[in-house]
C-alpha cells in the first residue's frame, strides 16, 4: 500500500533553453490520464487534501515551488517534500493524503486516472480506517 507509492523520476530534457520533462501513460506513470488538475495561489499556512480515494491513482508534481505531502495508509505514515518539477509521487487507491508547507507561488499539478467523482472520496478519517479494516 504506501511501499507503492513513491516517487518517480521523470524524463528531463536539460538545454540552455529551459528544460523540458515529459509524462506518458503508461511509460512513466501505472495509469492512463483522465484528468489534471492544479492547485495555485495557495495562501501560506494553508493545508489542502485531507481525504483518501477509493479507487483513483494519482501522481502529484511540484510545477513550480515546493510543498510536502504527507502520505498515510491507517498504520503508518511518510512525508514526501516536492521541490522539483521532473518529480512526481505517484500515489495508490486507498490512501489518505494531506499536503502542506506551500511555498509562495508554488503550483500542485495531478494527473488522475478517473474524472472527478465524490463518490470515490474518504472525507471522514474514521470512515477511512473502517474501509481498511482498521477500526
Ligand atoms: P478537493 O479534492 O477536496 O481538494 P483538495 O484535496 O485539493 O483539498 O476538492 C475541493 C473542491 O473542488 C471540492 O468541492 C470538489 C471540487 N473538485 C472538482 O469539482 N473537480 C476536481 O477535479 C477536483 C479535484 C475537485
Amino acid at each position: 500500500m504506501l511501499g507503492d507509492c513513491k516517487i518517480i523520476d521523470l524524463p528531463k530534457i536539460a538545454d540552455p533553453r529551459g528544460n523540458l520533462t515529459f509524462i506518458e501513460a503508461g511509460a512513466h506513470i501505472p495509469f492512463a490520464i483522465e484528468r489534471v488538475y492544479y492547485l495555485y495561489d495557495v495562501p501560506g499556512g494553508a493545508e489542502r487534501g485531507g481525504h483518501g480515494h477509493k479507487e483513483l491513482h494519482q501522481l502529484i508534481v511540484a510545477i513550480s515551488g515546493s510543498f510536502d505531502v504527507v502520505l498515510d495508509d491507517g498504520c503508518k505514515k511518510k512525508r514526501f517534500h516536492l521541490n522539483r518539477s521532473y518529480y512526481g509521487l505517484y500515489v495508490c487507491p486507498m490512501i489518505w493524503r494531506e499536503l502542506d508547507n506551500f511555498s509562495s507561488g508554488s503550483v500542485c499539478l495531478v494527473l488522475a486516472s478517473n474524472r472527478y467523482d465524490e463518490s470515490d472520496y474518504f472525507r471522514d478519517y474514521d470512515s477511512y480506517l473502517a474501509a481498511q479494516g482498521l477500526k
